[in-house]
């Protein structure tokens, strides 16, 4: 019998983020006559118990257009190896029990967590410890295999592409080349569907390593029928086929990923030399997490809300929503994580891509 449930939502903010909180705030409230818990900054709000609140339905007005989450987030820390001050020495510890005893002060029956893979393993590992919980998967980056796609993406994607409609005019101008760093982690996603529908001249993503001089050929071919500038979206993982990823920071215990970009720079750099064409980069950076989701991402968003208060009423715990086709779904999250989705380099979008004149800096053969 399910009375109160908690929500979060944790790592990297997304556009989507209050539609779907607005979803199951509405469905547990309005459909299932369920209070609801606010749990603010990822699992943090729990450790600390700080501004546990109910959420009600005043709450949730006028956030569904809305970017961010009005619960705040971080993709700092794991509960499991938290790390704290004792004794003016920093130190790691497991604040699990903290979070175990405030789920039972509060009378939380569930939790429902909204996070990309990060977040969705530390879910994984409270249900292990009797958390029931239910998960929403969210990432602009895409790169989820258990779902067909994340909400936000389309988003990111939106906005990428509204950014090379706009380095293209000046590229145009000034006969230049205009490079446009895009964001995706290890998958090249939102740098592949911006770089189609933003018409670029190459796209560089971190599942085809790319050949620098296959990419200056295909500049100086433009210029030499007649156009004097070309369009570039670079994933921030792409990787050259001799050389590494660009990484700015690297992983520790508090933050698990390493900091990607500097590749927009780096081929701007290297094209500049090699045609002597004037190279220019915009790094389009968080942008892309910010602001109103798109139509498609607020219905997404809305479905997987719904769903995750149906899994809580059906007692689905340790499952997240997941969407197949055109039908949500839901899947273990023990079988959802850890499994990139990343772009296939032989697949039809690329080989589509590839038909439009698109270079990739294929290696030649
Ligand atoms: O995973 C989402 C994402 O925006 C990635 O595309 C990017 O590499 C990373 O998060 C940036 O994280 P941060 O907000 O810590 O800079």
């Amino acid at each position: 019998m399910i009375r109160k449930i908690g929500i979060s939502t944790g790592g990297g903010d997304c556009p989507g983020l209050n539609a779907v909180i607005r979803a199951v705030v509405r469905a547990a409230k309005l459909h299932y006559r369920w209070d609801v818990i606010a749990i603010e900054d990822g699992f943090d709000g729990l450790i600390y118990s700080r501004n546990l609140k109910l959420l009600t339905l005043d709450d949730i007005r006028g956030i569904l257009h809305r970017g961010g989450t009005i619960l705040g987030t971080t993709n700092r820390g794991n509960p499991f190896k938290h790390t704290v001050e004792e004794n003016g020495k920093m130190v790691v510890k497991d604040l699990t029990p903290q979070i175990l005893e405030n789920i039972d002060i509060l009378g939380l029956d569930a939790i429902i967590v909204i996070g990309g893979d990060g977040t969705l393993a530390i879910a994984r590992d409270l249900g292990k410890l009797g958390v029931n919980i239910v998960g929403v998967p969210k990432t602009i980056d895409n790169d989820l295999s258990a779902t067909d796609l994340t909400f936000g993406f389309t988003t990111a994607v939106a906005t990428a592409t509204e950014a090379l409609d706009r380095l293209h005019t000046t590229a145009e101008s000034h006969h230049r080349v205009m490079v446009l760093e895009v964001m995706g982690r290890d998958a090249g996603w939102i740098a592949l569907e911006s770089g189609i529908a933003g018409g670029a001249d190459v796209i560089l993503i971190p599942e085809i390593p790319f050949d620098i001089d296959k990419v200056a050929q295909k500049v100086k071919r433009r210029q030499i029928t007649g156009s004097r500038f070309s369009v570039m979206v670079v994933a921030e993982g792409a990787v050259p086929v001799d050389g590494e990823k660009s990484i700015i920071a690297a992983a520790s215990e508090e933050y698990q990923n390493v900091r990607l970009g500097g590749m927009g720079y780096i081929v701007a750099r290297a094209i500049e030399e090699r045609t002597g064409i004037e190279s220019r980069v915009a790094v389009l950076g968080h942008l892309q997490r910010g602001g109103s989701p798109t139509a498609y991402d607020r219905i997404l968003a809305t479905r997987f809300g719904a769903m995750a208060a149906d899994l809580v009423a059906a007692s689905k715990f340790g499952h997240m929503v997941c969407l197949r086709g055109r039908r949500i779904e839901s899947v273990p999250i023990e079988k959802a994580i850890g499994k990139l989705k990343r772009v296939d380099p032989n697949g039809q979008l690329v080989f589509t891509a590839e038909q439009m004149g698109i270079e990739f800096g294929r290696p030649y053969s």
